[in-house]
């Protein structure tokens, strides 16, 4: 059985369940977990929030349909607790707006019955050593982090926070994303971290084939201290060495996640990461204009149609009215294959901006690395559109490496600027 992390001591389980057969299952389920223990049970909420004062359990395994009170309330009345015990939630399927309510309520995790004794271990194992994160990051200021704690290691400089934006919905603002991400990682050795900000239906993970079960929404939690500590442990590693801090697992989840959250998690990014590569969803609501407001740079990604153009136009009013800095925003022009008929002169023309860089189509390409879901950049180093991206990355790094030589193909109008293009704020 895999070990309990960081402590040898057991993870202590409370059931929380009106039926007996699903307290007695758990049971079952869970004997051979060497690691996890059962401490107790309860067959009400009433009797739950009892025996969480009673036997401190690091997790309560609760049910959300009991007599009397229900899973949500003792939820919320075990939150109000000042306790370590971390709430997961077990439902029958067909009940996905308790699930939304349930993490409201405080519950970290929501299992849909029937599952099988791996996954009852795994959620177990992972809110647990959430919460032993959180504890080992809680104490006295200024000590960052606690020898057992998965560390990020110490912040160098402020990151740059890079946000990606797409002008219309397909024109391939995450794929860049994903792959700008890799490109600076690999290019740079340092730490690239990328942010899915489409919080309803995020697309990273399924990009970088990363499992949905350390997300942004553990980090949605009332009165949750968020801190690098927390924001490390939600995160997901990807083998080209970036992470990513991914979309909530569900569409409905998203409204956990507060402009307040936004501002806090794209304050903490850039004290761990070099690069925090953040993947907006087309909106201008609180929780995106936040993260535009941190940006360094805007990456507005868009295709040479006209309706792509015409949101490029109405993007740069708001970001003028918003009092950016012109030289914040970069538009790019992807999936170029010159025969739209309007090229990167019309467009500028009508957006009244430069286009930076012009990425080429190639569907050939996109599709392989989405098959295999890994970024191009990873399986298809030569062709021109990764090449593209590579500029783009080196591009964003030092101003030494910015008028680095750029490809014809790739090749943007360059107007004269004094700073180099795509400088930081
Ligand atoms: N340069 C390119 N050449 C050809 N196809 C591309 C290119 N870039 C992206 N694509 C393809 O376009 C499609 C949409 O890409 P992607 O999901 O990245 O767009 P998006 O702007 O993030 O969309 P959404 O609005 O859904 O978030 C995908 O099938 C992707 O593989
Ligand atoms: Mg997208």
């Amino acid at each position: 059985m895999p070990a309990a992390e960081p402590s040898s001591r057991k993870i202590r389980v409370l059931v929380v369940d009106d039926i007996i057969e699903t307290r007695e299952n758990v049971r079952k389920l869970l004997y051979f977990e060497d690691d996890i223990e059962i401490v107790g049970t309860a067959s009400n909420g009433r009797e739950g929030v009892e025996l969480v004062a009673k036997l401190l359990p690091d997790i309560v395994l609760m049910d959300i349909n009991m007599p009397g009170m229900d899973g949500i309330a003792a939820s919320e009345a075990i939150a109000a607790q000042n306790v370590n015990a971390q709430v997961i939630m077990m439902s029958v399927q067909g009940e996905a707006d308790y699930l939304r309510r349930s993490m409201l309520a405080g519950a970290r995790e929501f299992l849909i019955k029937p599952f099988s004794g791996e996954e009852l271990a795994t959620s177990i194992r992972r809110v647990y050593q959430l919460s032993a994160a959180r504890r080992a990051a809680a104490p006295i200021a200024p000590q960052p982090t606690s020898a057992s704690a998965p560390s990020p290691p110490p912040p160098p400089r402020g990151g740059q926070v890079i946000a990606i934006f797409g002008s219309k919905g397909g024109c391939g603002a995450s794929t860049l994303a994903v792959n700008l991400a890799v490109a600076l990682r690999e290019d740079t050795k340092e730490r690239v971290a990328i942010m899915d900000a489409n919080f309803e239906f995020g697309d990273i993970g399924v990009l970088l084939n990363l499992p949905n079960n350390r997300t942004i929404a553990d980090l949605a939690g009332p009165k949750l201290e968020i801190d690098e500590e927390i924001v490390n442990a939600s995160m997901a590693g990807h083998g080209s060495g970036i992470k990513a801090l991914l979309a909530p697992p569900r569409p409905e989840m998203a409204e956990l996640i507060t402009a307040e959250h936004c501002k806090t998690i794209i304050e903490i990014l850039p004290k761990m990461f070099d690069y925090v590569i953040v993947d907006l969803w087309r909106s201008f609501q609180e929780q995106t204009v936040t993260l535009l407001d941190a940006a360094n740079q805007i990456l507005l990604v868009s295709t040479s149609d006209i309706p792509a153009i015409k949101n490029a136009k109405l993007f740069f009013e708001l970001t003028d009215a918003l009092k950016y800095p012109p030289e914040k925003t970069c538009f790019i022009l992807n999936k170029e294959d010159g025969r739209s008929g309007i090229g990167p002169r019309d467009i500028e023309a009508s957006i009244k901006h430069p286009v930076r860089l012009t990425l080429p189509k190639d569907e050939r390409t996109t599709l392989l690395a989405l098959n295999r879901g890994t970024p191009f950049f990873m399986i298809q180093r030569k062709v021109p559109l990764s090449q593209a991206v590579l500029l783009l990355a080196r591009s964003l790094q030092h101003q030494e490496t910015r008028q680095a030589s750029v490809p014809a193909s790739a090749a943007p109008p360059q107007p004269p600027q004094k700073t180099g293009w795509l400088r930081r704020k």
